[in-house]
Protein backbone atom coordinates (compact mmCIF):
# COMPACT_ATOMS: atom_id res chain seq x y z
CA UNK A 1 0.00 0.00 0.00
CA UNK A 2 1.17 3.87 -0.83
CA UNK A 3 1.81 4.94 2.11
CA UNK A 4 1.22 9.30 2.87
CA UNK A 5 2.51 11.90 5.41
CA UNK A 6 -0.97 12.62 6.46
CA UNK A 7 -0.93 15.46 8.19
CA UNK A 8 2.53 16.29 8.07
CA UNK A 9 5.15 18.22 6.56
CA UNK A 10 7.51 15.27 6.14
CA UNK A 11 7.93 11.51 7.21
CA UNK A 12 10.62 12.36 9.26
CA UNK A 13 7.92 14.23 11.19
CA UNK A 14 4.59 12.02 11.07
CA UNK A 15 7.60 9.03 12.00
CA UNK A 16 8.41 10.29 15.60
CA UNK A 17 4.96 11.10 16.28
CA UNK A 18 4.11 7.90 15.47
CA UNK A 19 6.65 6.93 18.53
CA UNK A 20 3.89 6.48 21.33
CA UNK A 21 1.84 3.88 19.04
CA UNK A 22 5.05 2.19 17.52
CA UNK A 23 6.84 1.98 21.26
CA UNK A 24 3.56 0.73 22.82
CA UNK A 25 3.01 -2.25 19.70
CA UNK A 26 6.85 -3.31 20.58
CA UNK A 27 6.31 -3.60 24.40
CA UNK A 28 3.30 -5.40 23.46
CA UNK A 29 4.76 -8.23 22.14
CA UNK A 30 6.45 -8.75 25.64
CA UNK A 31 5.27 -7.14 28.43
CA UNK A 32 2.19 -8.09 30.17
CA UNK A 33 1.02 -5.40 32.27
CA UNK A 34 -1.20 -7.32 34.39
CA UNK A 35 1.76 -8.88 36.25
CA UNK A 36 4.73 -6.46 34.71
CA UNK A 37 6.55 -9.13 33.75
CA UNK A 38 8.07 -9.84 30.55
CA UNK A 39 7.85 -13.19 28.03
CA UNK A 40 10.51 -12.99 25.75
CA UNK A 41 9.92 -15.00 22.55
CA UNK A 42 10.56 -18.24 22.48
CA UNK A 43 14.55 -18.99 21.51
CA UNK A 44 16.08 -21.85 19.92
CA UNK A 45 18.81 -21.62 22.74
CA UNK A 46 18.89 -21.05 26.52
CA UNK A 47 19.24 -17.42 27.44
CA UNK A 48 20.93 -19.11 30.67
CA UNK A 49 23.60 -20.82 29.37
CA UNK A 50 24.46 -17.39 28.12
CA UNK A 51 28.24 -15.80 29.60
CA UNK A 52 28.97 -12.77 26.91
CA UNK A 53 27.14 -11.01 24.47
CA UNK A 54 28.10 -9.05 21.36
CA UNK A 55 26.64 -6.37 19.93
CA UNK A 56 26.72 -5.41 16.47
CA UNK A 57 25.18 -2.75 14.38
CA UNK A 58 25.58 -0.01 12.20
CA UNK A 59 24.32 3.63 12.39
CA UNK A 60 21.72 4.73 14.79
CA UNK A 61 21.03 1.27 15.15
CA UNK A 62 24.72 0.37 17.01
CA UNK A 63 23.66 3.81 18.98
CA UNK A 64 20.42 1.62 20.26
CA UNK A 65 23.13 -1.50 21.03
CA UNK A 66 25.13 1.29 22.66
CA UNK A 67 22.26 1.83 25.00
CA UNK A 68 22.09 -1.80 25.29
CA UNK A 69 25.55 -2.62 26.65
CA UNK A 70 24.55 -0.51 29.81
CA UNK A 71 21.23 -2.37 30.14
CA UNK A 72 22.76 -5.77 30.11
CA UNK A 73 25.81 -5.56 32.20
CA UNK A 74 23.29 -3.60 34.70
CA UNK A 75 20.02 -5.89 35.18
CA UNK A 76 21.78 -9.21 33.99
CA UNK A 77 25.39 -8.85 34.85
CA UNK A 78 26.91 -10.15 31.59
CA UNK A 79 29.96 -8.76 29.92
CA UNK A 80 28.73 -6.83 26.92
CA UNK A 81 31.01 -5.63 24.00
CA UNK A 82 29.39 -3.59 21.27
CA UNK A 83 30.85 -3.51 17.56
CA UNK A 84 30.58 -1.67 15.00
CA UNK A 85 29.69 -4.01 12.06
CA UNK A 86 32.28 -2.52 9.38
CA UNK A 87 35.31 -2.76 12.50
CA UNK A 88 34.33 -6.16 13.78
CA UNK A 89 34.02 -7.81 10.30
CA UNK A 90 37.60 -7.27 9.17
CA UNK A 91 39.12 -7.39 13.07
CA UNK A 92 38.29 -11.50 12.97
CA UNK A 93 38.13 -11.20 16.49
CA UNK A 94 38.47 -14.55 18.59
CA UNK A 95 35.17 -15.75 19.67
CA UNK A 96 34.48 -18.35 23.17
CA UNK A 97 32.10 -20.75 23.71
CA UNK A 98 29.00 -19.98 25.04
CA UNK A 99 28.24 -15.95 23.68
CA UNK A 100 25.29 -14.58 22.72
CA UNK A 101 26.13 -12.44 19.52
CA UNK A 102 22.98 -9.53 18.81
CA UNK A 103 22.71 -8.43 15.49
CA UNK A 104 20.40 -4.97 15.20
CA UNK A 105 19.31 -3.43 12.18
CA UNK A 106 16.51 -1.86 11.23
CA UNK A 107 16.29 -2.61 7.53
CA UNK A 108 17.51 -6.17 7.85
CA UNK A 109 19.79 -6.23 4.89
CA UNK A 110 22.94 -3.68 5.66
CA UNK A 111 25.60 -5.91 4.08
CA UNK A 112 28.37 -5.40 7.06
CA UNK A 113 25.90 -6.40 9.69
CA UNK A 114 25.15 -9.32 7.58
CA UNK A 115 28.60 -10.36 6.87
CA UNK A 116 29.35 -10.02 10.88
CA UNK A 117 26.37 -12.10 11.82
CA UNK A 118 27.71 -14.81 9.38
CA UNK A 119 31.07 -14.69 10.72
CA UNK A 120 29.59 -14.87 14.54
CA UNK A 121 27.64 -18.13 13.04
CA UNK A 122 30.87 -19.74 11.58
CA UNK A 123 32.13 -18.68 15.19
CA UNK A 124 29.92 -21.29 17.21
CA UNK A 125 27.97 -18.03 18.97
CA UNK A 126 24.60 -18.28 19.37
CA UNK A 127 22.98 -15.63 17.22
CA UNK A 128 19.66 -13.15 18.06
CA UNK A 129 18.62 -10.20 15.51
CA UNK A 130 16.59 -7.10 16.26
CA UNK A 131 14.82 -6.31 13.09
CA UNK A 132 12.45 -3.73 11.85
CA UNK A 133 11.68 -5.88 8.46
CA UNK A 134 11.13 -9.78 9.51
CA UNK A 135 11.47 -11.57 5.76
CA UNK A 136 14.91 -9.23 5.91
CA UNK A 137 18.14 -11.58 4.93
CA UNK A 138 19.81 -11.04 9.00
CA UNK A 139 16.28 -12.36 10.41
CA UNK A 140 16.32 -15.32 7.97
CA UNK A 141 19.51 -15.96 8.90
CA UNK A 142 19.38 -15.64 12.44
CA UNK A 143 18.77 -18.04 14.89
CA UNK A 144 16.54 -16.00 16.95
CA UNK A 145 14.65 -12.74 15.92
CA UNK A 146 12.78 -9.79 17.45
CA UNK A 147 11.50 -7.83 16.12
CA UNK A 148 10.73 -3.84 16.58
CA UNK A 149 7.29 -3.37 15.42
CA UNK A 150 8.16 0.51 13.94
CA UNK A 151 6.47 -0.09 10.83
CA UNK A 152 7.88 1.40 7.59
CA UNK A 153 10.29 3.51 7.86
CA UNK A 154 10.59 5.93 4.99
CA UNK A 155 12.51 8.89 6.30
CA UNK A 156 16.38 8.27 5.97
CA UNK A 157 17.11 9.40 8.65
CA UNK A 158 15.86 6.64 11.35
CA UNK A 159 13.47 7.73 14.51
CA UNK A 160 10.99 5.35 15.15
CA UNK A 161 12.95 2.54 14.20
CA UNK A 162 15.71 3.83 17.19
CA UNK A 163 12.82 4.14 20.07
CA UNK A 164 11.45 0.50 19.22
CA UNK A 165 14.33 -0.64 19.19
CA UNK A 166 15.14 0.40 22.79
CA UNK A 167 11.65 -0.81 23.77
CA UNK A 168 12.74 -4.19 22.83
CA UNK A 169 16.56 -4.01 23.96
CA UNK A 170 15.13 -2.86 27.49
CA UNK A 171 12.66 -6.40 27.59
CA UNK A 172 15.37 -8.26 26.42
CA UNK A 173 17.67 -6.80 28.81
CA UNK A 174 14.98 -7.61 31.83
CA UNK A 175 14.82 -10.71 30.24
CA UNK A 176 18.62 -11.85 30.45
CA UNK A 177 18.42 -10.62 33.94
CA UNK A 178 15.78 -13.01 35.12
CA UNK A 179 17.64 -15.73 33.41
CA UNK A 180 20.86 -15.25 34.98
CA UNK A 181 19.31 -14.42 38.31
CA UNK A 182 20.72 -11.42 38.44
CA UNK A 183 17.25 -9.33 38.49
CA UNK A 184 14.63 -10.33 41.21
CA UNK A 185 10.90 -10.33 40.24
CA UNK A 186 10.13 -6.97 41.94
CA UNK A 187 12.87 -5.02 40.31
CA UNK A 188 11.58 -6.79 36.90
CA UNK A 189 8.11 -5.16 38.08
CA UNK A 190 9.67 -2.21 38.50
CA UNK A 191 11.30 -1.32 35.28
CA UNK A 192 8.08 -2.78 33.68
CA UNK A 193 5.87 -0.18 35.58
CA UNK A 194 8.05 2.44 34.06
CA UNK A 195 8.37 0.58 30.46
CA UNK A 196 4.20 0.95 29.96
CA UNK A 197 4.06 4.17 31.25
CA UNK A 198 6.55 5.60 28.26
CA UNK A 199 4.71 5.86 25.36
CA UNK A 200 2.44 8.36 27.10
CA UNK A 201 5.74 10.28 28.26
CA UNK A 202 6.62 10.46 24.70
CA UNK A 203 3.48 11.82 24.23
CA UNK A 204 3.74 14.25 26.73
CA UNK A 205 7.31 15.31 25.18
CA UNK A 206 5.61 15.66 21.63
CA UNK A 207 3.24 18.32 22.79
CA UNK A 208 6.42 20.51 23.13
CA UNK A 209 7.18 20.18 20.07
CA UNK A 210 7.06 23.76 19.43
CA UNK A 211 9.42 24.93 22.60
CA UNK A 212 11.92 22.62 20.68
CA UNK A 213 11.20 24.52 17.53
CA UNK A 214 12.42 27.71 19.14
CA UNK A 215 15.45 26.25 20.42
CA UNK A 216 16.20 25.11 16.93
CA UNK A 217 16.09 28.60 16.03
CA UNK A 218 18.85 29.32 17.89
CA UNK A 219 20.86 26.51 16.60
CA UNK A 220 20.77 26.87 13.47
CA UNK A 221 23.37 29.18 12.18
CA UNK A 222 25.87 27.28 13.93
CA UNK A 223 28.45 26.27 12.44
CA UNK A 224 30.10 23.29 15.14
CA UNK A 225 27.38 21.29 18.07
CA UNK A 226 28.15 19.53 20.76
CA UNK A 227 26.58 16.75 22.37
CA UNK A 228 26.85 15.65 25.96
CA UNK A 229 25.73 13.28 28.12
CA UNK A 230 26.78 10.24 30.74
CA UNK A 231 25.79 6.55 30.69
CA UNK A 232 22.75 6.07 28.84
CA UNK A 233 22.24 9.60 27.86
CA UNK A 234 25.90 8.98 26.04
CA UNK A 235 24.87 7.32 23.55
CA UNK A 236 21.75 9.41 23.60
CA UNK A 237 24.05 12.25 22.66
CA UNK A 238 25.72 10.39 20.04
CA UNK A 239 22.57 9.33 18.40
CA UNK A 240 21.64 13.63 18.66
CA UNK A 241 24.49 14.28 17.00
CA UNK A 242 24.27 11.88 14.32
CA UNK A 243 20.47 13.58 13.51
CA UNK A 244 21.71 16.88 13.45
CA UNK A 245 24.71 15.89 11.07
CA UNK A 246 22.30 13.73 8.46
CA UNK A 247 19.59 15.99 8.04
CA UNK A 248 20.58 19.63 8.68
CA UNK A 249 24.31 19.65 7.61
CA UNK A 250 25.89 21.41 10.88
CA UNK A 251 28.78 19.68 11.80
CA UNK A 252 27.97 17.86 15.42
CA UNK A 253 29.77 16.27 17.77
CA UNK A 254 29.00 13.83 21.44
CA UNK A 255 30.97 13.16 23.78
CA UNK A 256 30.92 11.26 27.03
CA UNK A 257 30.50 14.49 29.77
CA UNK A 258 33.31 13.07 31.69
CA UNK A 259 35.57 13.32 28.53
CA UNK A 260 34.80 17.11 28.12
CA UNK A 261 38.23 18.13 30.26
CA UNK A 262 39.95 16.03 27.99
CA UNK A 263 39.41 17.99 25.03
CA UNK A 264 36.71 19.12 23.90
CA UNK A 265 36.64 21.65 26.57
CA UNK A 266 39.25 23.82 24.29
CA UNK A 267 36.21 24.09 21.76
CA UNK A 268 34.26 26.04 24.03
CA UNK A 269 33.32 29.78 23.10
CA UNK A 270 29.81 31.54 23.05
CA UNK A 271 29.44 30.25 19.61
CA UNK A 272 29.24 26.33 20.13
CA UNK A 273 25.96 25.23 21.55
CA UNK A 274 26.19 22.49 23.79
CA UNK A 275 23.11 20.27 24.06
CA UNK A 276 23.42 18.16 27.05
CA UNK A 277 21.20 14.93 28.30
CA UNK A 278 21.18 15.11 31.65
CA UNK A 279 18.37 12.90 33.19
CA UNK A 280 17.99 13.12 37.22
CA UNK A 281 20.10 10.11 37.57
CA UNK A 282 22.57 8.59 39.83
CA UNK A 283 25.12 11.09 37.38
CA UNK A 284 22.95 13.77 37.49
CA UNK A 285 25.46 15.49 39.62
CA UNK A 286 28.50 14.72 37.86
CA UNK A 287 27.09 16.24 34.03
CA UNK A 288 25.53 18.98 36.18
CA UNK A 289 29.26 19.91 37.12
CA UNK A 290 30.16 19.77 33.15
CA UNK A 291 27.55 22.13 32.81
CA UNK A 292 29.10 24.93 34.77
CA UNK A 293 32.27 24.53 33.17
CA UNK A 294 30.78 25.18 29.91
CA UNK A 295 29.11 27.87 31.02
CA UNK A 296 31.91 29.29 32.61
CA UNK A 297 33.85 29.21 29.12
CA UNK A 298 30.76 31.35 27.35
CA UNK A 299 29.44 28.14 26.05
CA UNK A 300 25.66 28.23 24.90
CA UNK A 301 24.24 25.20 27.29
CA UNK A 302 20.51 24.05 25.99
CA UNK A 303 20.24 21.35 29.00
CA UNK A 304 17.11 18.07 28.51
CA UNK A 305 16.46 17.55 31.51
CA UNK A 306 13.20 17.14 34.44
CA UNK A 307 12.32 20.12 36.72
CA UNK A 308 13.88 18.85 39.67
CA UNK A 309 16.95 18.30 37.40
CA UNK A 310 16.92 22.32 35.75
CA UNK A 311 15.57 23.72 39.13
CA UNK A 312 19.07 22.34 40.58
CA UNK A 313 21.39 23.82 38.25
CA UNK A 314 22.96 27.38 39.21
CA UNK A 315 24.11 28.79 36.22
CA UNK A 316 23.03 30.22 33.36
CA UNK A 317 21.77 28.14 30.59
CA UNK A 318 20.94 29.60 27.11
CA UNK A 319 17.76 27.11 27.02
CA UNK A 320 16.16 24.05 28.55
CA UNK A 321 13.46 21.44 28.23
CA UNK A 322 11.54 19.86 31.22
CA UNK A 323 10.56 16.25 29.97
CA UNK A 324 8.80 14.29 32.73
CA UNK A 325 10.52 12.58 35.13
CA UNK A 326 11.07 8.82 34.72
CA UNK A 327 12.91 5.68 35.88
CA UNK A 328 16.65 6.52 34.70
CA UNK A 329 16.57 3.00 33.19
CA UNK A 330 14.05 3.71 30.69
CA UNK A 331 14.95 7.42 30.82
CA UNK A 332 17.09 6.89 27.17
CA UNK A 333 13.56 6.06 24.98
CA UNK A 334 12.24 9.29 26.40
CA UNK A 335 15.38 11.73 25.28
CA UNK A 336 15.49 9.96 22.07
CA UNK A 337 12.44 12.54 21.51
CA UNK A 338 13.91 16.13 21.92
CA UNK A 339 17.03 15.20 20.37
CA UNK A 340 15.09 14.00 17.34
CA UNK A 341 13.07 16.66 17.13
CA UNK A 342 15.63 19.35 17.53
CA UNK A 343 17.65 18.21 14.77
CA UNK A 344 13.96 18.22 12.56
CA UNK A 345 13.34 21.58 13.57
CA UNK A 346 17.09 22.61 12.90
CA UNK A 347 16.93 21.06 9.01
CA UNK A 348 13.70 22.61 8.57
CA UNK A 349 14.90 26.14 9.55
CA UNK A 350 17.78 25.84 6.77
CA UNK A 351 16.05 24.36 4.20
CA UNK A 352 17.28 21.04 3.74
CA UNK A 353 15.66 18.09 1.94
CA UNK A 354 14.69 16.20 5.69
CA UNK A 355 13.48 13.34 4.26
CA UNK A 356 15.68 12.68 1.72
CA UNK A 357 19.51 13.78 3.19
CA UNK A 358 22.64 14.31 0.58
CA UNK A 359 24.96 11.33 0.17
CA UNK A 360 22.50 9.35 2.66
CA UNK A 361 20.50 6.16 1.63
CA UNK A 362 18.26 4.35 3.90
CA UNK A 363 19.89 0.83 3.93
CA UNK A 364 23.55 0.34 3.02
CA UNK A 365 23.63 -3.23 1.05
CA UNK A 366 27.06 -2.88 -0.43
CA UNK A 367 30.26 -2.15 1.58
C1 LIG B 1 22.02 3.77 6.94
C2 LIG B 1 20.84 4.61 7.38
C3 LIG B 1 20.86 4.81 8.90
C4 LIG B 1 20.91 3.46 9.59
C5 LIG B 1 22.08 2.62 9.11
C6 LIG B 1 21.98 1.18 9.62
O1 LIG B 1 23.19 4.49 7.12
O2 LIG B 1 20.87 5.86 6.72
O3 LIG B 1 19.69 5.51 9.30
O4 LIG B 1 20.98 3.65 10.98
O5 LIG B 1 22.09 2.54 7.68
O6 LIG B 1 20.84 0.60 9.03
P1 LIG B 1 20.12 -0.67 9.56
O7 LIG B 1 19.00 -0.91 8.58
O8 LIG B 1 21.11 -1.80 9.57
O9 LIG B 1 19.63 -0.36 10.94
Amino acid sequence: AMIGKGEHRHFMLKEIFEQPEVVSNALNTMLNPADRTITLPKLPFDLASIKRVRIIACGTSYYAGSVAKYWIEKLARLPVEVDIASEFRYRCPPMEADGLAIMISQSGETADTLAALRYCREHGQRTLSLVNVPESTIARESEGVLQTMAGPEIGVASTKAFTTQLTVLACLAIGMGRATGALSADQEADICRSLSEIPARIAEVLRHDDEIRIIAQGIAEARDVLYLGRGTSYPIALEGALKLKEISYIHAEAYAAGELKHGPIALIDDSVPVIVICPTDELYEKTASNVQEVVARGGRVVFFSDAEGIRRVSTKLFSSMALPCVDPVVAPILYAIPVQLLAYHVAVAKGTDVDQPRNLAKSVTVE
